[in-house]
């Protein structure tokens, strides 16, 4: 039913989550869910840059990417340096000729009651977590601007809509996060750019290895989903290409949850 509704609209399935020519940053690719984005970005047949500092771990992520037959480059930058992620803008523009998809997935945590943050330490929580994704989303935004169409696609988290204790500079960056999404949306959607947001639950990821260390708290954090369990990686995966993708073209100032239904739970 759904292959014929598509074919008649002149489109192939395949067609609507297809990448196919498009170049697209991701941003914290190097592991984690950057990495299982990048692989299915590029799977789709994007051409990935793949960008975070560590330059070693980057060069392995493109070339496990390049074995699997995907097109990937390592551009390592610190997304907290404005000249720096300026730079690699320019490069892009330069090696690419546009740019057609951002992921904004980069970030750090850091659990501790509000009195026990330094200074130091809220400044680079905000940086890292809400500031490197505005600039971020300029520099994307000005490149896209000029073709008149693109996606930006932010990752946020459930702390981006809901709150625990311990939390409140990183659930503050993402609630941040996702009214940024919004009003870009509005702001960009008259020159063709999409802006979404995925917020992901619980993912066993090297972010959460301390965390679920615990066996208690792995299991007390598994029951809290309907499925019973965490998240995998490349779950991730899908979201982001389907955003990325024809199939979501009307799509615009929407937070798409995976979170296994944790915060669907009464
Ligand atoms: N895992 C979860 O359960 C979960 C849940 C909700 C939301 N999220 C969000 O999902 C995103 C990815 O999470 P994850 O678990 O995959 O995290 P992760 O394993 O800690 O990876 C974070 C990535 O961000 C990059 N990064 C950090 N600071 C950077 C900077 N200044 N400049 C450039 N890159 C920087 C790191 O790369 P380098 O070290 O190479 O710089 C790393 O690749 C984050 O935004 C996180 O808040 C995760």
């Amino acid at each position: 039913m759904v292959a014929t509704t598509v074919a008649s609209a002149g489109i192939s399935l395949a067609g609507l989550f297809s990448l196919a020519g498009d170049i697209a940053l991701v941003t914290g690719a190097g592991r984690g869910l950057g990495f299982e984005i990048a692989r299915a970005m590029a799977a789709a047949g994007a051409t990935v840059i793949l960008s975070g500092r560590d330059a070693d771990r980057l060069g392995q992520a493109a070339d496990t990417i390049a074995n699997e037959g995907g097109k990937a480059i390592a551009l390592p930058f610190d997304m907290t340096d404005a000249e720096q992620t300026r730079a690699a803008f320019a490069a892009i523009a330069r090696d690419h000729g546009g740019l057609d998809i951002v992921v904004s997935n980069a970030g750090m945590r850091n659990r501790k009651p509000l009195e026990q943050f330094s200074d130091a330490e809220l400044s680079e929580m905000v940086e890292v977590n809400l500031v490197a994704t505005y600039r971020l989303a300029r520099e994307a935004a000005r490149l896209m601007r000029e073709r008149q169409k693109g996606r930006l696609i932010i990752v946020t988290s459930i702390a981006g809509h809901v709150a625990r204790p311990n939390d409140a500079v990183y659930a503050g960056c993402k609630h941040g996060l996702t009214g940024m999404m919004r009003a870009l949306a509005a702001e960009y959607g008259p020159h063709g750019i999409t802006s979404n947001a995925i917020a992901p639950g619980v993912f066993a990821t090297e972010a959460n290895e301390a965390l679920l260390a615990a066996p208690e708290t792995a299991a007390a954090l598994s029951g809290r989903s309907f499925l019973g369990r965490l998240g995998r990686p490349a779950e991730i995966a899908g979201a982001a290409v389907f955003l990325a993708s024809p199939a979501a073209s009307f799509i615009t100032g929407h937070v798409l949850t995976i979170d296994g239904g944790l915060t669907a739970k009464m």
